[in-house]
């Protein structure tokens, strides 16, 4: 039989039985739309609202603040365009050059329109932040800096960030995706976030932006929905099983923490004893994700071997294409060797240590071919 073991995670994740229930019975018993004013509405909407404040509870937001969105890519659209459209005389922004391509694209097309888009500079593999401090202007309307890396979950300093950013005045936003029960977030550190549902194993087509300061003009405009910000008939059962998803992720962080180091390590001492084998190990990192460089083979081609064998891993994150060379890996190695061979395996809290082992024999297999 054709073995099958994940290592993808972080690019998105199944769903759990628990979040499988909770949309199942949602779409059976509370799948009225909750802006019609019917009982069978009213019923759907007392459903569908009890899980969203739980999930604010959860998250220790206020009720104004969570907008929901289709994903991350819309939260992080959403957020950087309709904050222009608020300030049209604030045309700077800095951010990092390790954000998603659904930051990286808007950034983009802003700076075709004449934005001008500065990227803060690493030192020693973290983000210079004494060039962030000196590099804010009076026109600047943004810091955004994504929480966790995708690639070698390296972990930014929100709170060290926030605070520069609290002392000129400036907004911070974070993309969380990759981040949010993955390690502790405290939202008190930034302005605004964005995050989805399927990285915590909840459905995919719907994620957040939290929304902290009430300046931002909405993309999407319609009818009834949840927020003003966002048009459209709110997506009950995609609510609900994400709110589950959210809740579950937060109150299980450490033990899933755990569960994933254990899993990390195992990892990392099969393969440490391989001569070819570079683990790219950020100075502060999740531990869900093991970036690591199999000496003269080339990360695309590794992934299509490893997937011959069973093992499904990735190069880079899923979104960013065939790029040869990981600006990730470069950043923390400063080793174009290692940056051009790395690839991705990205661990869950369900991850078996069998399927380790199948990923270690693989990762033999494709040193030895
Ligand atoms: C850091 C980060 N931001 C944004 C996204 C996009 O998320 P979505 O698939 O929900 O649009 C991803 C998904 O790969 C991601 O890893």
């Amino acid at each position: 039989m054709f073995m099958m073991n994940y290592f993808d995670y972080s690019a998105t994740t199944p769903i759990s039985d628990r979040v499988n229930e909770v949309m199942q019975r949602c779409e059976r018993d509370f799948f009225a739309n909750i802006n019609a004013k019917h009982e069978m509405a009213l019923q759907s909407k007392l459903f569908v609202t009890g899980y969203i404040n739980r999930m604010i509870q959860a998250l220790n937001i206020s009720e104004s603040s969570l907008v929901f969105t289709s994903g991350a890519t819309e939260s992080n659209n959403m957020i950087l365009f309709g904050l222009a459209k608020s300030y049209p005389g604030k045309r700077h922004i800095l951010t990092t050059s390790l954000e998603h391509h659904s930051m990286i694209s808007p950034l983009g097309i802003l700076q075709k329109e004449g934005y001008d888009i500065e990227f803060i500079p690493y030192l020693n593999g973290e983000l210079d932040l004494e060039v962030l401090k000196n590099s804010i202007r009076h026109d600047t309307l943004l810091v955004s800096v994504i929480a966790v890396e995708s690639e070698t979950g390296m972990i930014h300093p929100l709170k060290k960030i926030k605070a520069i950013c609290d002392e000129h005045q400036i907004p911070l936003h974070s993309d969380v995706t990759q981040a949010i029960g993955k390690t502790e977030i405290d939202f008190q550190d930034v302005t605004y976030a964005s995050f989805s549902s399927h990285k915590i194993y909840g459905p995919k087509g719907i994620g957040a932006c939290i929304i902290q300061k009430q300046d931002i003009k909405p993309l999407i405009v319609g009818g009834g929905s949840l927020s003003k910000l966002r048009a459209g008939t709110p997506p009950n059962a995609l609510i609900v099983g994400f709110a589950q998803a959210l809740i579950d992720s937060l109150e299980h962080l450490h033990e899933r923490q755990t569960l994933v180091n254990q899993r990390y390590q195992y990892l990392v001492e099969q393969v440490s004893s391989l001569d070819q084998i570079h683990i790219n190990q950020p100075k502060h990192g999740v531990k869900n994700i093991c970036n690591l460089s199999i000496a003269k083979s080339k990360r695309n081609q590794t992934i299509e071997k490893l997937s011959l064998y069973g093992c499904f891993a990735s190069a880079s994150s899923a979104c960013s294409g065939q790029e040869d060379l990981s600006k990730a890996v470069f950043n923390i190695t400063q080793n174009q060797d290692y940056a051009s061979t790395s690839i991705r395996v990205s661990l869950s809290h369900m991850t078996k240590l069998e399927e380790i082992d199948a990923l270690v024999e693989g990762i033999k297999k494709v040193i030895n071919t």
